[in-house]
C-alpha cells in the first residue's frame, strides 16, 4: 500500500467583502449579535457573473503550482460542491478543460460541508491502490447565490470561496493515517435547498415560496455539530493509532466559533493549536477546510512530522475527519 498525502495546497476567495455592518442595512441584525453568536465579522461574495468554477480554477491552479506539477500529470479531479455551475455537466469537467488536465477523469461529489474530507478520502483510495498517482481535490462554493438575503437566520452565516489540494505519494509513514466518514440522513430536513432537484423542479411556485434558497434549522445543526466534531476526530485518531494529545494542529470546518471552541475543548486542545478564520470568511461550506489549510501552510503553521486533524460536518447530515502526518 502506498502512503498518500497532500503535496500542494491553494485557495482563492473573491475580492468583494460584505461586513456585518453592511448586513445591518439589509436585514434586522447587528454586528454584536453576529460576532457574539457566530464569530463572523465579514464574508467574501462572488460577483453575479462569477460561477463556482471560476473560484475553483484559481484555487486549483494555486494548488497545482504549489505542488510543482503540471495539470497534465493529474489522473483525477474531484470537486466537492453544493453550488455547482450547472446540474450537468459537473463542475469538475469544466475544471478539467480549463486547467488543461488532459489525462484526468473528473466528477463532482455531494457531501455538503463535509465534501472536502469526503473527496480527499475518495482520492486517497485511488493512490493507495496504485490506480492513480496524482489526484486534485477541490472544494468550491458560491453559497451567496442560494441565500435569501431577507432571512437573517441564514444570510449572516455564509460566504463564497474555494480551496484545493493535490494528493500524491509521500514517504512511508507520512500523509493520511486515518479517516472517518459518517452520515445520518434522518437529519436531511435540518439543512437543505428544497427546490431545483427532481423532488421540486423549478416552477413559478417554487420561486414564489423561496424554495431555491438555503433552509436551515440552526439549533438542530448546532447540536449535531457539537456532538460529531469531537467524536469523529477521536475515531480517525484511533484508526491512526494516535491519541488526542498527539494532535499538533486542528483544522475544523469554519461554521461558528462556538462549535470550533467546543470541538477544541472536547479534544483538550488549546486554541493556539486550532486554525480559525471564520471571522474573515464566514461559512464557505466545503471550501472552509481547504482555505484554512492553505492559509495555515502559507503562514508556516506546521512543520514536517506534525500531526494534523481536519474535521467537518454539514447537510445530509454528514460528517468527516482525517488525521495526517505532515
Ligand atoms: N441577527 C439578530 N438576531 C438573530 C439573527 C441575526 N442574524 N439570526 C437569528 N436571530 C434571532 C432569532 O430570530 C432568534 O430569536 P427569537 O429567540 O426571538 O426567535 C434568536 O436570534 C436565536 O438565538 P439563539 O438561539 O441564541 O441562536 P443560536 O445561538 O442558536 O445561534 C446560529 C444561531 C448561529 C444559527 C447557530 O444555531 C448555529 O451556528 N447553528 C449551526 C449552523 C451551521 O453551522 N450551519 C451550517 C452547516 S454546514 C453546511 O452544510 C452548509
Amino acid at each position: 500500500e502506498n502512503s498518500v498525502g497532500i503535496i500542494g495546497v491553494g485557495y482563492y476567495v473573491p475580492e468583494k467583502i460584505l461586513t456585518n455592518f453592511d448586513l445591518e442595512k439589509m436585514v434586522d441584525t447587528n454586528d454584536e449579535w453576529i460576532v457574539d453568536r457566530t464569530g463572523i465579522r465579514e464574508r467574501r461574495i462572488a460577483e453575479d457573473d462569477v460561477p463556482t468554477s471560476q473560484l475553483a480554477i484559481k484555487a486549483a491552479q494555486n494548488a497545482i503550482d504549489n505542488a510543482g506539477i503540471k495539470a497534465e500529470e493529474l489522473d483525477l479531479i474531484i470537486v466537492a460542491t453544493l453550488t455547482s455551475d450547472r446540474t450537468i455537466p459537473s463542475t469538475a469537467c469544466i475544471l478539467q478543460d480549463k486547467l488543461g488536465a488532459t489525462h484526468a477523469a473528473a466528477f463532482d461529489l455531494s457531501a455538503a460541508c463535509s465534501g472536502f474530507v469526503y473527496a480527499m478520502s475518495v482520492g486517497t483510495q485511488f493512490i493507495k491502490t496504485g490506480v492513480y498517482k496524482k489526484v486534485l481535490v477541490v472544494a468550491a462554493e458560491t453559497l451567496s447565490k442560494y441565500i435569501n438575503w431577507k432571512d437573517r437566520n441564514t444570510c449572516v452565516l455564509f460566504g463564497d470561496g474555494a480551496g484545493a489540494a493535490v494528493l500524491g505519494q509521500v514517504d512511508d509513514g507520512y500523509g493520511i493515517l486515518g479517516i472517518d466518514l459518517g452520515s445520518d440522513g434522518a437529519g436531511a430536513e435540518c439543512l437543505d435547498i428544497p427546490a431545483s432537484g427532481s423532488l421540486h423542479p423549478a416552477s413559478l411556485e417554487t420561486i414564489a415560496s423561496n424554495m431555491h434558497y438555503i433552509h436551515m434549522n440552526g439549533s438542530e445543526v448546532f447540536k449535531f455539530a457539537i456532538k460529531v466534531m469531537g467524536s469523529t476526530v477521536l475515531k480517525s485518531l484511533e484508526r491512526s493509532g494516535l491519541t488526542k494529545d498527539q494532535i499538533d494542529c486542528l483544522i475544523p470546518h469554519q461554521a461558528n466559533i462556538r462549535i470550533i471552541q467546543s470541538a477544541a475543548k472536547r479534544l483538550h486542545l488549546p486554541m493556539e493549536k486550532v486554525v480559525v478564520n471564520v471571522a474573515q470568511y464566514g461559512n464557505t461550506s466545503a471550501a472552509s477546510i481547504p482555505i484554512a489549510l492553505a492559509e495555515a501552510v502559507q503562514a508556516k503553521r506546521f512543520k514536517k512530522g506534525d500531526v494534523i486533524a481536519i474535521a467537518g460536518f454539514g447537510a445530509g447530515l454528514t460528517w468527516a475527519s482525517c488525521i495526517m502526518k505532515w
